[in-house]
């Protein structure tokens, strides 16, 4: 089952919004404390896709509000890019995450998992109709490009695709919260920044 079943109509963006409170096309939503649907106005020129929301923005029910989020918006800062100018959304809209003692472990989505909450990716896409779409990392490319896609080989590279005039994929922020060392993390920064400023710049 996807969440085709769940799309209402006519599907603009608050429909879609407040449709995807009740979705249960995937077994994720049993265990999230709520739906975490994109944010953003229709007709927004770029849309940064990211995986799933994390443990913060499960509660607080808003996409990229955590620390992945706040090293965000200081990466879009960088690139000259405000955040109120994009439409911000996952892959997946619920957290997927199993319990360890009071700790609540986050896990990848799975490929049915993707698969499942596409259909709102996709409606988002056709609703905001963005010029530039970025896929932050390898869960977005996955959904958005095929299993087949490699950030590590093609981030930063314009990517033919029916999705949008421009396509682009580069790492996800919380890949850059990994990285231990100072100088290592600082380089990872500002390739981030770059392949955003080019994904919000004019020339594609
Ligand atoms: N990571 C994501 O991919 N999305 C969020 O909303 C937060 C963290």
């Amino acid at each position: 089952m996807d969440a085709s079943a769940f799309l209402p109509t006519p599907p603009t963006l608050d429909r879609l919004a407040r449709a995807a409170i009740r979705c249960t096309a995937c077994p994720l939503y049993r265990h999230a404390t709520q739906t975490v649907f994109g944010e953003g106005e229709p007709g927004a020129r770029l849309m940064l896709v990211g995986e799933q929301p994390g443990d913060i923005e499960d509660h607080i029910g808003r996409p990229f509000v955590g620390p992945a989020g706040r090293l965000l918006d200081r990466a879009l800062g960088l690139a000259g890019i405000d955040r109120d100018d994009a439409y911000l959304t996952n892959a997946v809209k619920h957290l997927k995450w199993t319990p360890r003692g009071k700790r609540r472990i986050h896990g990848k989505p799975n490929a049915g998992e993707i698969r499942a909450c596409r259909p709102w990716l996709i409606a988002e896409i056709a609703a905001v109709k963005p010029e530039v779409i970025v896929c932050l990392g390898a869960t977005a490319a996955q959904a958005l490009l095929g299993s087949d896609f490699r950030v590590s080989r093609q981030r930063g590279e314009w990517i033919d695709s029916d999705l949008a005039p421009r396509v682009i994929a580069t790492v996800h922020p919380s890949s850059l919260l990994r990285i231990r060392g100072a100088e290592e993390r600082e380089a990872a920064l500002q390739a981030f920044v770059a392949d955003l400023a080019m994904a919000a710049g004019d020339e594609g």
